[in-house]
């Protein structure tokens, strides 16, 4: 699985976390930055990582920024994009299992280092189940092509 990441300048210490740890477990990552807490807007990180993901080059995209909302609103901009702002493990699982989503949105002054990881993690090992999932997010593709 690779992983495109991204952050604004409030998410970039919790995604160095997340990245030291998907280097302990053998992940393929790309940072896609930024790589300061020097101020920045979060929509042009979004558009990087949504893009690495749309292209099939990555699986999927974790963006952090204050709260994990603006880059959620940012990212669902973009069709085909799912993403799923969590702040815990359950929902991330969910997002996965129900929603087949393909970013994850966490916020760095919500959600702390220890389970932000526990977050991220469950969110990379959770997969779609299909079955009546799949009719359901044919229905938000049909309200994507409206
Ligand atoms: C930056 O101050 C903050 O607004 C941003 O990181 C994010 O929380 C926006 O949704």
């Amino acid at each position: 699985m690779k992983v495109a990441l991204g952050n604004d300048h409030a998410g970039y210490l919790l995604k160095e976390s997340i990245i030291g740890h998907l280097n302990t477990t053998r992940r393929s990552c790309k940072d896609f930055g930024v790589l300061s807490e020097e101020s920045v807007d979060y929509p042009d990180i979004v558009a990087l990582v949504v893009k690495a993901v749309l292209s099939g080059e990555y699986d999927c995209g974790i963006l952090i920024c204050g709260t994990g909302i603006g880059m959620s609103i940012a990212a669902n901009k973009y069709k085909g994009i799912r993403a799923a702002l969590c702040g815990e493990a359950y929902s991330a699982r969910c997002a996965r299992e129900h929603n087949n989503a393909n970013v994850l949105t966490m916020g760095s002054r919500v959600t702390g280092q220890g389970l932000a990881v526990d977050i991220a993690e469950t969110f990379l090992t959770a997969s779609f189940e299909g079955g009546r999932h799949n009719r359901r997010l044919e229905k938000i593709i049909a309200i994507e092509n409206k």
